[in-house]
């Protein structure tokens, strides 16, 4: 068996009587493609300063709730040292789209950090062309960028004053300036179709993304969705599970936002079929207000402590911890 239909990837999300079929079927396909390596890579939130206005997103810019913060230049690249001293073999940098941290400020910071024998990801939003493009010229190796929903109407009222092609536009982009790839949706927001999910499994496959994060939406308190159904932890799990199936060798986290609504979300999602983990790394007093969503298990992640008990999870599942920086090895 192998890439399923649109038609029998819509059957499969609707028919829960096969969903632990598909998961099993999701964890061989990831032992066979990836094998047993979890990846951890250390997530520094580095400025919750956004002007965007997405309406799921509790640091929109219309919150006026959120005491803002920005990390500087120098802290920042301090963390990423820390975090790599602790073992983290990469750094992941993320941040609302925050216009102070400018093209010149931003490559300095890559620069510094990829001296520290690390991979390092940007998760900053929508930029220019040349931006991106210097970006990878100073060192950055990866870039996630979610499409959230391939659904055009869904999008642009999710998204004010954004644009869905712009967006289509930044994925492509970064594929061709050699970028490892990384984008992803959320599952279950406000008239979200099981259709649209399939497209947007569709439409990893066809972006050769090389990384897809899947969370489920969790209405934040301080958003114009706080009154909106949470997305489901089940049908997350299974577009993820659908995703591995479709795009095998790919790098796969076990979300935040899983873990979130189920204790052992990030386990569950390791054992159907997700094979990387992105521990927050940011100290706590920062990372509290880093509120994408509400009860975000961050604050435990920063220790020394917490990456040794979620090693002992990991191993106690029968998986290794990857000691390399993780990139997709393509098989094809
Ligand atoms: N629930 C779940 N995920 C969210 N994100 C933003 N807001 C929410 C929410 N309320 C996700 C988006 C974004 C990523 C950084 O966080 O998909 O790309």
């Amino acid at each position: 068996m192998n890439d399923f239909s649109r038609k029998e990837i819509i059957d499969i999300l609707r028919d829960d009587t096969l969903n632990s079929w598909l998961f099993n079927y999701a964890d061989e396909i990831r032992q066979k493609y990836v094998g047993n390596e979890v990846h951890l890579r250390g997530l520094i939130e580095f400025s919750n300063i956004c002007k965007n206005a997405c309406k799921y997103c509790g640091l929109r810019c219309e919150n006026k709730n959120v005491e803002r913060y920005r990390l500087t230049p120098d802290d920042i690249v301090k963390t990423a040292f820390e975090a790599s001293k602790i073992g983290y073999k990469t750094i992941v940098l993320q941040s609302g789209e925050d216009a102070f941290f400018s093209r010149k400020i931003l490559c300095n910071i890559i620069e510094n950090i990829k001296n520290f024998d690390v991979a390092l990801t940007l998760s900053i939003g929508e930029r220019s062309f040349d931006d991106y493009k210097a970006f990878k010229e100073s060192g950055a190796d990866r870039y996630l960028i979610r499409i959230e929903t391939t659904d055009k109407n869904l999008y642009s009222f999710m998204h004010p004053n954004m644009e869905f092609e712009n967006r289509l536009n930044c994925v492509k982009s970064l594929k061709d300036l050699g970028y490892e790839l990384g984008t992803g949706c959320l599952v279950g927001l406000p008239e979200q179709t099981i259709e649209s999910l399939a497209d947007d499994i569709l439409f990893f496959k066809e972006s050769d993304a090389d990384m897809i994060g899947i969370g489920p939406f969790i209405p934040h308190p301080q958003t114009p969705l706080k009154d909106a159904k949470q997305g489901n932890f089940i049908l997350a799990l299974k577009v993820m599970a659908l995703t591995r199936i479709l795009l095998k060798d790919i790098n796969i986290p076990a979300t935040t936002a899983m873990e979130t609504l189920n204790p052992n979300g990030r386990i569950i999602a390791l054992q159907s079929g997700a094979n990387v983990i992105m521990p927050n790394v940011t100290v706590s007093k920062y990372s509290s207000k880093y509120e994408i969503y509400p009860n975000k298990p961050c604050v435990e992640d920063n220790s020394v402590n917490f990456k040794k008990n979620l090693e002992e999870r990991i191993l106690s599942i029968g998986r290794v911890i990857s000691k390399d920086y993780g990139f997709r090895k393509k098989t094809k």
